[in-house]
């Protein structure tokens, strides 16, 4: 019985101003079906897991929201954090406290913001993952393969098996690389994408933690006091400002060489920006996703977003993002979300 831990204490900032600090688009119904990202990461592992296998990390201020989103979840299922320390805490602290537990089971971690299109498919890969784990202290990433030069993602080289075993032993993981390198990789055929779902046994986690990040394994083991005890959240607070803000990624898995990928082919996309989502929605018959009051004039592959229903009327535009959401109006260039980082942090001085 694997334990299924959720991370989804992320802000979503490519997605501003649809994706707040107060409402991340984890939270959101992002593809309009009726459910949020994180309610569709949780319906898509019910097929494998029961609702008290369920360990959803998030930052202290989306405690409530995930309890509203998932009430299927007891609040001792929901960990918070009092800081944002990136994902190597998040998965620490998740792994370190069902250790307390649970010595002996499996995790599966995963985003609470992607897209899965083939279930079926997705859930014998995990099946499949589940199984790779258990042998030695291997960690096990999924990998996807690219079909663009993207430089959100990590990059994954393996060494090939002839099919003896569906988990392949990871040669170099890359995460994050500059676009030059990004193009390397993915002309070279070599590579896959980390999807970003790990699997592993928590003693597995725990060895890597200690191996490769000795100060978090530490400021954690001492946690083990405090697990399940009042003292919890002050012993928490205090550990969070201890550890580092660095994710797996980068702290584990370019580091460890008991990394494994298993190919996915599953339909797999992260939905990281709205030129993401655009691709994924449906169009009109010039290209554009229209949610809103809007009549558009020779107008192609745009994205016009209301929260309100103002008439919008657009001419002569293309590639662009139009989105209104609170009190910011948003139009840029449809691919431009290298610089959302920069609008969000300028609309903060801005109030
Ligand atoms: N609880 C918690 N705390 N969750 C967090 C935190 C945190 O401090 N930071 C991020 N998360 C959550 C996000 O909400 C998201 O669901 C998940 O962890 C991954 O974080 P991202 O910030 O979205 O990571 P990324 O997309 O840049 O990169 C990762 O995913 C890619 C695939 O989508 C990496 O694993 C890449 O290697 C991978 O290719
Ligand atoms: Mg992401």
């Amino acid at each position: 019985k694997p334990y299924i831990v959720i991370m989804a204490g992320g802000i979503g900032s490519r997605f501003w101003p649809y994706s707040r600090n107060n409402r991340p688009k984890q939270f959101l119904d992002i593809l309009g079906t009726g459910r949020s990202l994180l309610q569709m990461t949780y319906d898509r592992f019910r097929e494998i897991a029961e609702p008290e296998q369920f360990i959803v990390v998030t930052f202290q201020g989306y405690q409530e929201l995930v309890s509203e989103q998932l009430p299927e979840l007891k609040l001792n299922q929901v960990l918070t954090e009092p800081l944002r320390r990136n994902t190597a805490a998040c998965i620490a602290y998740a792994a370190y406290k069902i250790h307390g537990f649970d010595p002996e089971s499996t995790l599966i971690v995963t985003p609470a913001d992607h897209l899965i299109l083939q279930e079926n498919r997705f859930v014998r890969t995990m099946a499949s993952a589940i199984e790779a784990a258990q042998v030695d202290n291997r960690l096990i990433t999924i990998g996807i393969k690219p079909n663009r030069a993207e430089t959100g993602y990590g990059y994954i080289q393996y060494h090939e098996n002839n099919g003896t075993d569906p988990a392949m032993k990871v040669k170099t993981f890359t995460e994050k690389p500059n676009p030059k390198l990004a193009k390397t990789f993915l002309e070279s055929g070599d590579f896959v994408w980390n999807s970003g779902m790990f699997v592993w046994k928590v003693k597995s986690i725990l060895d890597a933690f200690s191996e490769l990040m000795p100060d978090v394994a530490e400021v954690f083991e001492e946690g083990r006091g405090h697990f399940g005890k009042a003292s919890e959240p002050e012993y928490i607070a205090r550990a969070y400002t201890q550890v580092r803000n660095i994710s797996i990624d980068y702290g584990i898995l370019e580091k460890s060489d008991k990394v494994f990928v298993i190919l996915g082919d599953f339909g797999w996309s992260d939905l990281g920006s709205w030129q993401s989502l655009h691709e994924l929605r449906d169009k009109d018959e010039n290209n554009n996703v229209v949610e809103a009051n809007a009549l558009l004039f020779d107008t192609e592959n745009c994205f016009v977003k209301m929260d309100n229903d103002k008439l919008v009327v657009v001419e002569g535009l293309e590639n662009y993002l139009i989105n209104e959401s609170e009190n910011v109006l948003l139009i840029c260039k449809l691919d431009g979300e290298k610089k959302f980082r920069d609008f969000v942090a300028n609309a903060k001085k801005k109030g």
